[in-house]
């Protein structure tokens, strides 16, 4: 966050109104068009990166002699000061400015006089629109995935804590075989660090300058694309001005990654919602992450956990929206394209939002144990560890799956459970049912059986953690630039 979201703006100005375009025009703009043109009130965000740019690109000025080294000096002070007066109030937008570069021009011009217009030499909003969002990306998905790590750090200490804890696994929703709460709850960090190597694999196409393309076709003035974007903390500098103005698979690939976190979330929080049901009793939450009724008294509810599921859908949203704004645009530059911006800001806003949320949520559950493991044998989810012992003993599988499963229709007969028959009872289903099988009918027995490679017994879900605690270390490092 740089301090310039959430910005209200103000509609009213006596001002004229400023523009960037006025040369050729006689009258003014209609009220209408000048409303419905404006992106002020939602691109000022972007005042800290558009002036970053704005560095850069004098310094390239002076470098080509088409600003002195005094003139460098005072266009550079004036930045810093209007840079200063934008995070204090003192300078605002309003809607007469249009969009953010025509604020910070007239900021310029306020503070230079005539040396304030010198700045638009070779460059164009559109380069200049470009650059910015992919600074503001840049810069903001680091924050992200400092906040994506926090969830899988919760996740992480949730698990290790309950790697020995059993629990009912499901398939369908119905019990299947019993797991590891320890490796139900790895299953939701996998995803999370995808979702980072995503973010990452994305950085390295987002890392490619803009600046220096001009409106659409590069510049006559001498400047230095390759070392403004180097000056950005960019890799390379767009080999092509007329791509560089109009591509917005930055965005596009960004909404993408955000979409995908945001259906990981809600995946998590649906079964947050479900553990911490009547019907379940998986998990207590946190008072501090859950909220009551108005009416009823008694409730105690799974809101963060909702909102996390509930706020998948803009995200979503918001990739289709920048989509269906690319599909078919000519090149280059078309102003369809000032449309590309409120959706990665929300989508922004909205991770920045759910995740810190989740991540308490997370840290703060209390887990049922002793209602884990007891329910974690219920539905005859032992029955899979009987067929694969007869398996064991020479019975083909699948005369072992009819035997187990008569044995379990009997059961349910008798209203019994497996662990409760007699040698007796064991017999009459089957005379592979000799007493010996009831061995493998423990649920820390069934856990410690599925010691493979990604199996769900407790020392590989030891083993799964330590190697996820080593990635997520260096997700962390990777977004504080450590
Ligand atoms: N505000 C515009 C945008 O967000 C940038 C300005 C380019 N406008 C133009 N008429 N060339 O895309």
């Amino acid at each position: 966050m740089n301090g310039f979201e959430g910005w209200a703006f103000a509609v009213s100005s006596e001002r004229k109104p400023m523009r960037l375009w006025g040369g050729r025009f006689e009258g003014g703009p209609a009220d209408a068009l000048t409303r419905l043109s404006v992106s002020v009130h939602f691109d000022w965000r972007l005042v800290p990166y558009d002036l970053m740019a704005s560095r850069a690109h004098a310094r390239v000025l002076n470098r080509a002699g088409l600003l002195t080294n005094d003139e460098l000096g005072r266009m550079l002070a004036a930045i810093d000061d209007l840079e200063a007066a934008c995070k204090t109030g003192d300078f605002r937008p309003t809607i007469a400015d249009e969009d953010v570069h025509t604020a910070l021009e007239r900021g310029l011009l306020e503070r230079l006089g005539s040396l304030g217009g010198k700045l638009r030499a070779g460059r164009s909003r559109n380069d200049q629109i470009a650059t910015d969002l992919r600074l503001y990306l840049r810069d903001h998905v680091r924050t992200i995935v400092s906040r994506v790590v926090e969830l899988e750090t919760a996740l992480m200490s949730q698990a290790e804590e309950h790697a020995d804890t059993a629990a009912p696994g499901m398939t369908h929703l119905q019990h299947a075989q019993p797991v590891s709460f320890g490796h139900q709850l790895l299953a939701h960090v996998h995803p999370l660090t995808r979702d980072i190597d995503r973010l990452r694999d994305w950085d390295k196409r987002a890392a490619v300058s803009p600046l220096g393309s001009g409106a659409l076709a590069g510049s006559s003035l001498p400047l230095d694309p390759i070392a403004v974007a180097a000056e950005l903390g960019f890799d390379s500098a767009a080999p092509n001005s007329m791509d560089a103005v109009s591509d917005r698979d930055f965005a596009a690939e960004f909404l993408f990654d955000a979409a995908m976190i945001g259906i990981h979330l809600s995946r998590l929080g649906e079964e947050i919602v479900l553990w911490a049901s009547q019907e379940f009793r998986w998990i207590e939450m946190d008072d501090a992450y859950s909220t009551g009724s108005s009416i009823m008294p008694q409730k105690k509810n799974p809101d963060v956990a909702e909102l996390a599921r509930g706020k998948s859908g803009r995200l979503i949203g918001a990739l289709m929206t920048m989509l269906t704004t690319l599909k078919g645009l000519p090149l280059t530059y078309n102003r369809d394209l000032q449309e590309d911006k409120e959706p990665v800001f929300d989508a922004v806003d909205t991770l920045n939002l759910v995740l810190p949320a989740v991540a308490g949520l997370v840290s703060t559950m209390r887990v049922n144990k002793s209602r884990l493991e007891s329910s974690a044998p219920d539905g005859f989810a032992l029955a899979t560890d009987l067929a694969e012992l007869l398996v064991r003993k020479g019975v083909a599988f699948r005369d072992a799956h009819e035997a187990v499963g008569h044995l379990v229709v009997w059961c349910q007969v008798n209203d019994k459970d497996l662990g409760d028959l007699t040698d007796e009872e064991l017999l009459k289903v089957s005379p592979h049912f000799t007493p010996d099988v009831r061995d493998v009918l423990s649920v820390p027995g069934a856990l410690a059986a599925r010691k493979a490679h990604g199996g769900t017994a407790p020392d590989r879900v030891r083993d799964q953690l330590a190697t996820l605690r080593e990635l997520v270390d260096a997700q962390a490092a990777w977004a504080t630039g450590a």
